[in-house]
């Protein structure tokens, strides 16, 4: 069995996804307890507690998950669609929240506002690689000098670019997401880890500053270890925390079950248009609070850093090492009822 290094995976002749790797633990480790680590880190100036955003979903992220988020450490970005919004800007309070996005014909008031509270901005559109998104990305630099998180791109080719343009932050992943139908109607992206390695290859290879955020296709702890053992600065999540109570919109009860709506952001439902739809919408079982998803995310975290030996996140992208997973192996790996 070969184990490889970052550099290998990315030399891999096929693209790879979250469940065709695995994390191998090669040393003894010297970590005592889970206090040793610590899985704090920094993101475009802001300190966090673990390495999660969540996606900019109209059944994600709203002024309640944003400020939960905030207050457990991660960061929220409240979705374009949001009336909400409004709420932020008629109260003095924002709540902690960190993070909003903006579509490309956005109100100049709005990007004022947005700015004049400092918050990060997320230009959210399905494809970074568009001159209109540059030009965006450039306007709120040079005119708010605010932070910039843009997406979404598959490969590092037009890393340049955008870093040229001004952007702080970018979202890697195109056709991963869960309810994505963006591959099946267009017949376009990679596996996920094959796109977080070419951008973060690209990312030393040219010296760029920009943070990269894995985006789409996270199913579990497990997965966010992989993202960031791969170079991810952070995760961005939609399904693992659709359901939970901080979500917008309300608890349905069916079939002795409650659940919670969870749609893409190209879905007929957000577009409310017989238009080109690149996005599902579906129901989730119901979760509870969303503390209790961050704090599982936390624990893997920390639990896959203790095999590997690894004190803090730059050790764990460092240090990892990985094998490619037959399809038997890969099943192997799952619990059987
Ligand atoms: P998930 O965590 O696998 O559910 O993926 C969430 C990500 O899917 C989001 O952060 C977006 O990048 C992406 N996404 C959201 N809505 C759509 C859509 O309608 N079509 C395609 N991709 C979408």
């Amino acid at each position: 069995m070969k184990i490889y290094s970052k550099e290998e995976l990315n030399n891999y002749e096929l693209s790879l996804t979250y469940d065709d790797i695995s994390l191998l633990p090669t040393e003894i480790s010297q970590i005592k307890s889970r206090t040793d680590i610590t899985i704090k880190s920094r993101f475009l100036g802001i300190d966090i507690s673990i390495p999660v955003i969540s996606s900019p979903m109209d059944t994600v992220t709203g002024i309640t998950m944003a400020a939960e988020l905030s207050a457990l450490g991660a960061i929220g970005i409240v979705n374009r669609f949001d009336s909400s919004l409004k709420e932020i800007f008629s109260n003095n309070n924002t709540n902690g929240i960190k993070a909003v996005s903006i579509g490309l014909n956005a109100e100049e008031k709005l990007i004022e506002k947005l700015a004049e509270k400092n918050f990060l901005i997320c230009i959210d559109t399905a494809n970074a690689n568009n001159s209109s998104v540059l030009k965006k990305c450039e306007e709120l630099k040079t005119k708010y000098g605010v932070k910039v998180i843009v997406g979404n791109i598959a490969s590092g080719s037009t890393l340049c670019s955008l870093a040229d343009a001004g952007a702080d932050a970018v979202r890697i992943g195109i056709g991963g997401g869960s309810v994505c139908t963006t591959s099946i109607q267009t017949g376009i992206g990679i596996g996920q880890v094959s796109s977080i390695l070419d951008v973060y290859f690209t990312r030393r290879e040219k010296k760029l500053n920009i943070a990269l955020i894995a985006d789409g296709g996270i199913k579990s702890a497990g997965d966010v270890v992989k993202a960031i053992a791969l170079g991810s600065d952070m995760v961005m999540l939609g399904r693992m925390l659709a359901g939970t109570k901080e979500t917008p919109g309300e608890v349905i009860k069916y079939n002795d079950q409650l659940w919670k709506k969870y749609r893409g952001s190209a879905s007929f439902g957000v577009k409310m248009k017989s238009e080109f739809i690149e996005g599902e919408e579906t129901m989730v079982p119901y979760k509870g609070p969303v503390k209790n998803v961050v704090n599982s995310i936390s624990d893997g975290l920390k639990s896959a850093m203790s095999y590997m030996n690894c004190s803090s996140l730059e050790e764990l992208r460092e240090k990892a090492k990985f094998v490619v997973l037959s399809n038997s192996s890969y099943i192997e790996r799952l619990p059987k009822k």
